[in-house]
């Protein structure tokens, strides 16, 4: 292994100098500052560096009173983001902002009376308060300018009404509720207001807006699932712009919403009249766009509008509500359960549940820590208070004990909500359906006839199709004739293959009728299991060869970009540790591909099954270790194409009958041109729990997130836990546990207990070191797949100590640096780069 090359090293060194030199300057221009000794008079104002917000006093509206605020600069009407005295204002134009004598920030008046105090006494000298072009004014020393941990007060800690992006809040955990935004009074008064807006931490966080006094919800955003706040379908494609909530530790988080777009400026505020608004700047109309506005009043987001047990739709954009199944109003208009529950404290019960799906889920649930979805039911089953419960990906188990309070049915997107009824109301349901199965059965008839009639017109094609395929034809030699030939899928959305004929090895192509005889008519009982796009089922060639055969579902539409992405990325790609295409099959409306059989299935029938895993002893762990890391090595570093595999998991992870491990599942991988390192994503894919933070925040994508998917499978394979559903008492998933022993000094107790007698201990703590190392939140400071081949056979090798580094911190030349395949490390005024190369 090849290490620092010098030459890169003192450009980036020159690169950090010129950077920090350009700080320096930066620093020097004072219109942005405010430095011990300087005073800001009513009229003085300071602007941010590039012009973007303006501090100084300024009256609203109507107002006769002075407040002291931060409001965008150059607007002819004055947007006002941030308010110091809101409660305390100053009559009269003698008001005087400066840092005052024990260095705390403060407003006062002519004589010399404080208005209002940062409270933040410090003893430094050379203290200066500077506003940055993100809205954010900042009390630090001089020599600390910009360095956001070195703060000594923000003003983005204290917001007012508005949240301006890239800013972070955080929160405390276990205070519960943070209501960190109020309202203004009115729009001339920015006292504190009747609403607030923050984020209940409770359970699984929710943004909430609230009445200020009485406490009552007014709207809330549903649940936080690490990806998106499940109450807000269309927030599927809105989370790219970078909302997220990052947990720091047991007690602290923070929310902060990414702008990509540093020219659009956005806000999100509580209004004086209780509106949750986001906002952005039309500079064609110079007027601020509503981008939303909730809850509309007398829509199904305005909170708990069909009251508890209720469940509120919208018919013809009207919202519409009713009781949930076995529940019915009662006179005074309540919705009530209609047959008790069956509840008895032993457990059994005649109970069941009705599943519902698409909603919004109730309020205030509780979480379960258990394993599976079979385990929540049970332990809503088990406990006489549970009215219901759901198993969501990513948060976990939910149960509710309470009523079941804002629920709403969504057109699409939304959770599954099993609502917990008795036996008899459960019969009603099943009645019900049946009624609607006869009826059904006569309407049936009709369409069976016309079902029938295309069946057999779809036959003919196929037909059509077989004859001059003959039996086992020759491939065509590039995709495009492939394309032409077969009038294959739109290619425009895998960019990266354009115009790049396919060359690889020649593929056999298999007819429709081969594979069908094959697999006995894709039987359910030959089906192994369902991949990507489609079931995949076990098959037997005439010659007597065993195959697994991907058919790709006709219903979904946006398989057939996997498909075609996976057939020309894996007939490309020969290595031991990768799953081995032997041929195809398209015709007609059939796309298929045909694997080599493996008879061990996958490694998470071993895994995490309580009997099975035991076959798994240390050394056979290690080996499937090992070659995982050589297999994403040659995709990553070694093959021709650079590839980034981007749905790494156990169940991806096939064992041949020696238990070797090949991965499989390319449908989601990409190519990486030559320079081309590091990508973006309008569609983030992958699994829940293996998604490395910066893709699943920014949906960007290096090889780095697939060490990152790496490391998280390496927790697996070592502790026998899923990551996604693991819970113990005070991690909420394996990732955290793991960081919580490593912290602790104790790793060697998540090594799984089944094979502690087979394990070779320093091996074992060897690989727990290397899976830290790939499940930092940096994507810089993680490993990549060369080093960690490396780390992985070296024997004693001193590896470098893991850190939890948050990784919005990275500035973007680090992420640059990163994307090329370096990997630096970063101390506090040297960065080092060195570059891993082939042995
Ligand atoms: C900026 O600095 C100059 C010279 O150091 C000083 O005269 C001026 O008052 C400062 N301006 C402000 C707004 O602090
Ligand atoms: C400024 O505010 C006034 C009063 O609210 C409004 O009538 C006017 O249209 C606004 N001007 C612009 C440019 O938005
Ligand atoms: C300062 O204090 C004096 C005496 O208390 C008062 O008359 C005067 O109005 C005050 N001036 C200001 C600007 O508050
Ligand atoms: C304050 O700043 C001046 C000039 O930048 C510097 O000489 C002095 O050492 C600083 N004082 C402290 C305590 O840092
Ligand atoms: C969070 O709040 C709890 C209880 O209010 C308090 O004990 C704890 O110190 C707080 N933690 C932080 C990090 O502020
Ligand atoms: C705020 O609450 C007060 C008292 O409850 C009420 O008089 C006032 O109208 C409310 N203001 C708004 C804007 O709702
Ligand atoms: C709103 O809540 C804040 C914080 O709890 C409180 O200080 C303020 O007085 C409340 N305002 C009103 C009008 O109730
Ligand atoms: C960023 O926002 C500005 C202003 O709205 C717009 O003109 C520009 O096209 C946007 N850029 C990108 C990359 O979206
Ligand atoms: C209707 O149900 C509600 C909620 O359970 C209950 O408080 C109320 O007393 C009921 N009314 C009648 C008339 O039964
Ligand atoms: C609870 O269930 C057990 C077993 O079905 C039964 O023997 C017992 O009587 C039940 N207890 C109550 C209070 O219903
Ligand atoms: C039953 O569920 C309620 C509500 O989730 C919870 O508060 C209570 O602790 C649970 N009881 C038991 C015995 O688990």
């Amino acid at each position: 292994m090849g290490f620092t090359n010098k030459t890169q090293k003192n450009i980036h060194r020159i690169l950090f100098i010129v950077l920090l030199h350009f700080l320096h300057v930066f620093a020097q221009t004072n219109n942005s500052r405010i430095d011990q000794g300087q005073v800001i008079r009513d009229g003085d104002t300071i602007i941010s560096p590039t012009q973007v917000f303006e501090l100084g006093f300024f009256s609203p509206g109507n107002s006769r009173f002075k407040y002291v605020g931060i409001w965008y600069y150059g607007f002819q009407n004055r947007t006002v983001a941030w308010v110091a005295n809101r409660d305390n204002p100053i009559s009269g134009d003698s008001g005087v902002f400066r840092i005052g004598n024990d260095g705390s920030l403060i407003v006062t008046d002519g004589n010399g009376t404080v208005y209002w105090s940062s409270n933040s006494p410090s003893a430094a000298s050379n203290l200066t308060a500077m506003l940055f072009d993100n809205g954010n004014l900042m009390l630090s020393t001089v020599q600390n300018i910009g360095v956001d941990t070195d703060a000594i007060w923000r003003s983005c800690d204290h917001p007012t009404d508005t949240y301006l992006p890239n800013l972070r809040v955080y929160l405390n955990i276990t205070a519960g509720d943070s209501r960190s935004f109020v309202s203004w009074r009115n729009p001339n008064d920015p006292s504190k207001g009747n609403y607030s807006m923050g984020v209940d931490t409770r359970g699984s966080p929710q943004v909430v807006a609230w009445e200020n006094q009485s406490r009552r919800r007014l709207w809330r955003s549903g649940h936080w699932n690490y990806q998106i706040f499940i109450g807000i379908p269309q927030m599927r494609s809105l989370f790219l712009y970078g909302f997220n909530l990052v947990t720091v530790n047991d007690e602290l988080m923070y929310f902060i919403f990414n702008n990509r777009n540093a020219t659009l400026l956005m806000r999100f505020m509580v209004q004086w009249n209780g509106l949750v608004q986001q906002l952005t700047w039309n500079s064609q109309t110079s007027t601020w766009d509503v981008m939303f506005s909730l809850p509309s009043s007398g829509s199904c987001e305005e909170y708990n509008r069909c009251g508890d047990f209720g469940l509120c739709r919208i018919v013809n954009s009207a919202s519409v509500c009713s009781c949930m199944e076995g529940f019915d109003r009662n006179s005074t208009g309540a919705c009530v359960r209609r047959t008790r529950l069956n509840c008895n404290s032993t457990g059994s019960t005649t109970d069941g549940f009705f599943r519902r799906t698409g909603v919004k889920l109730p309020d205030f649930a509780d979480q379960l820590v258990v394993g599976s979805s079979d385990d929540c039911k049970n332990g809503c089953l088990m406990n006489c208070s549970c009215n219901a419960y759901a198993y969501v990906s990513g948060i976990g188990c939910l149960i509710w004990g309470g009523n079941l309070v804002d629920v709403e049915q969504f057109g699409q997107g939304g959770e599954t909500l099993f609502i917990r009824l008795a036996d008899a109301d459960l019969e009603s349901g099943k009645k019900a359906s049946k009624t609607l199965v006869i009826a059904l059965s006569v309407t049936g008839a009709v369409v069976l006839g016309i079902i029938l009639l295309l069946l057999w017109r779809f036959r003919r094609s196929l037909k059509e199709c077989r004859s001059p395929c003959g039996k086992t034809k020759t491939p065509p030699s590039t995709l495009e004739a492939a394309n032409s030939q077969e009038n294959l899928v739109d290619m425009s959305g895998q960019q990266e293959l354009d115009g790049k004929p396919y060359e690889g090895p020649s593929l056999p192509l298999y007819t429709f009728s081969v594979l069908e005889a094959a697999t006995d008519g894709f039987a359910n009982k030959n089906k192994l299991g369902q991949g990507g796009f489609g079931p995949v089922h076990k098959g037997i060639l005439p010659g007597g060869q065993e195959i697994a055969v991907k058919r790709l579902s006709r219903s979904s539409g946006q398989g057939l970009v996997e498909f075609k992405n996976e057939m020309i990325l894996i007939a490309k790609l020969q290595h031991r540790n990768l799953v081995r295409l032997l041929g195809y099959c398209i015709e007609g409306e059939e796309r298929m591909l045909v694997y080599e059989y493996m008879p061990n299935k996958s490694l998470d029938t071993f895994l995490f099954d309580a009997t099975k895993k035991t076959e798994l002893n240390w050394k056979t762990r290690f080996n499937i270790i090992e070659g995982i890391a050589r297999g994403l090595l040659y995709l990553h570093r070694d093959s021709r194409l650079r590839i980034i595999h981007r749905d790494l998991k156990v169940s991806n992870i096939l064992l041949d009958e020696e238990m070797t491990p090949k991965i499989s599942d390319f449908g989601m991988a990409r190519i990486f041109g030559g320079n081309q390192n590091e990508a973006n994503t309008i569609r983030v894919v992958g699994t829940y729990g293996y998604m490395s933070p910066e893709y699943a925040m920014e949906g960007l994508f290096s090889v780095k997130s697939d060490v990152y998917s790496f490391g998280v499978l390496l927790l697996e394979i070592i502790s026998g836990h899923r990551n996604n559903s693991f819970r113990s008492h005070d991690s909420t998933n394996l990732i955290r546990h793991a960081w919580k022993l490593w912290k602790e000094g104790k790793p060697d107790e998540l090594i799984d207990p089944s094979i502690i007698d087979s394990c070779d201990k320093t091996e074992a703590l060897q690989c727990i070191h290397v899976a830290m190392l790939c499940v930092q939140s940096s994507a810089v400071q993680r490993p990549t797949m060369a080093s960690v081949v490396f780390m992985l056979e070296g024997e004693n090798t001193s590896l470098p100590q893991p850190t939890e580094v948050d990784i919005t911190s990275l500035s973007s030349v680090e992420m640059d640096l990163i994307m090329e395949g370096r990997e630096i490390n970063i101390s506090s005024n040297d960065v080092t780069i060195t570059e891993v190369s082939g042995r």
